[in-house]
């Protein structure tokens, strides 16, 4: 049972990988709780209610269906659930969990972190982006028109529960979704990631179970690992952004309808990989070996109507920007990144129509 450990100076809590770990999901549950609250999709819902139904029998629980989606993921969706708990007579002893890709943690997380004041959460993602990514770290939150997450709160989970089974349910435009963040940890710290991921693209592809394994577990270890070095994003933790700043830019520029987050990632580490080789952090060679692997994990949709002058527009309101200045994740070898800001806009615009030109 691979298990991967966060430490912050207020908690530590444990990610743990295993197949067909959800039907132990009771041993993970703390005592003395008054209620618990599943916060779900009807579509992970009508997969996966069995496991849930089975490991919490005889349990005071309740599911809550939060509609799912990006544009969704609204204030509005929070406080109707919070509605709901109230109705159910939720406590401070309840607890709630969050069963579904990133958006759905992201939502029960900020729920929980903000119901009388803050109230347990225990992350259960189904997704390989929530399980590599947003459901571990303790980032939760809703976007604003303005931007992604500008809404938030940092609350850690009581642990993070990662069955890679049930990502055998995912649609293959989701799963690959999840492999561009996978690629982002091993581009940010794990030359051997990387080199899995370029090097057995086809197994990995095809959901091999030891392979699948192998990738959720680095890049679950290095989150663990950045966010118990920095967790409210101080300093390390940036690093986690690789691909984001112009990412989150074309999420908000389509209004989050046309990209799923992992597939906005990918085409924002896609410029900012250019970038890094404009701005002379990173040699041709290393920048067309990260540009093929992203390649490697297939298209994303389409991106015509999309301008470099309007991406970079959006810039300035990612909460990535700190004094006015925008920061750039640049690789500068496979495996390391530099955080750097005041970057030429004309080679940010540069970085992005290549970007753009190359799709
Ligand atoms: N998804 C980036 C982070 O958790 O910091």
């Amino acid at each position: 049972m691979p298990s991967y450990t966060v430490r912050t100076a207020t908690t530590q809590y444990d990610a743990i990988v295993e197949r067909n770990l959800l039907p132990r999901l009771a041993q993970f549950l703390p005592p003395r709780l008054s209620q618990i609250f599943v916060v779900t999709t009807r579509d992970v819902w009508t997969y996966h209610h069995a496991l849930i139904e089975t490991a919490l029998a005889g349990r005071p629980w309740h599911v809550l269906f939060f509609p799912g989606g990006e544009d969704k993921k609204r204030l509005s969706e929070v406080e109707a659930l919070a509605e709901q708990m109230m109705a159910h007579g939720a406590d401070r002893a309840s607890l709630v969990i969050g069963f579904g890709g990133g958006i759905v943690t992201d939502v029960a997380g900020f729920l929980a972190a903000i119901f009388l004041r803050g109230i347990p959460v225990l992350q259960i993602p189904t997704t390989l982006l929530g399980q590599v990514d947003a459901a571990v770290g303790g980032k939760t939150g809703v976007n604003l028109l303005a931007g992604k997450n500008l809404i938030g709160s940092f609350h850690q989970p009581l642990a993070v529960l990662i069955d890679p089974e049930v990502l055998r349910t995912l649609p293959e435009r989701e799963y690959r979704a999840g492999l561009y963040e996978v690629l982002k940890c091993g581009v940010i710290r794990s030359q051997p990631l990387f080199d899995e991921m370029a090097f057995h693209a086809a197994e990995i592809l095809a959901l091999h179970p030891t392979r699948l394994e192998s990738i959720i577990c680095e890049s679950v270890r290095i989150k663990c690992e950045v966010v118990t070095a920095d967790e409210k994003e101080g300093d390390l933790r940036r690093i986690l952004n690789f691909g984001h700043t112009i990412g989150h830019a074309l999420e908000a520029e389509t209004r989050y309808t046309r990209f799923l987050h992992g597939e906005a990632v990918a085409f924002g580490m896609n410029a900012a990989t250019r970038l890094a080789h404009l701005t002379g952090h990173l040699p041709l060679a290393g920048c067309n070996t990260i540009l093929n692997c992203i390649e490697q994990f297939g298209a994303i949709p389409s991106l015509d109507g999309i301008s470099a002058e309007n991406l970079l527009a959006r810039l300035g309101s990612d909460k990535k920007t700190l004094h006015g200045k925008v920061h750039f994740v640049l690789p500068t070898h496979i495996g390391q990144v530099k955080i750097t800001s005041g970057v030429d806009p004309e080679l940010i615009l540069q970085a992005t129509r290549d970007a753009l030109a190359s799709q």
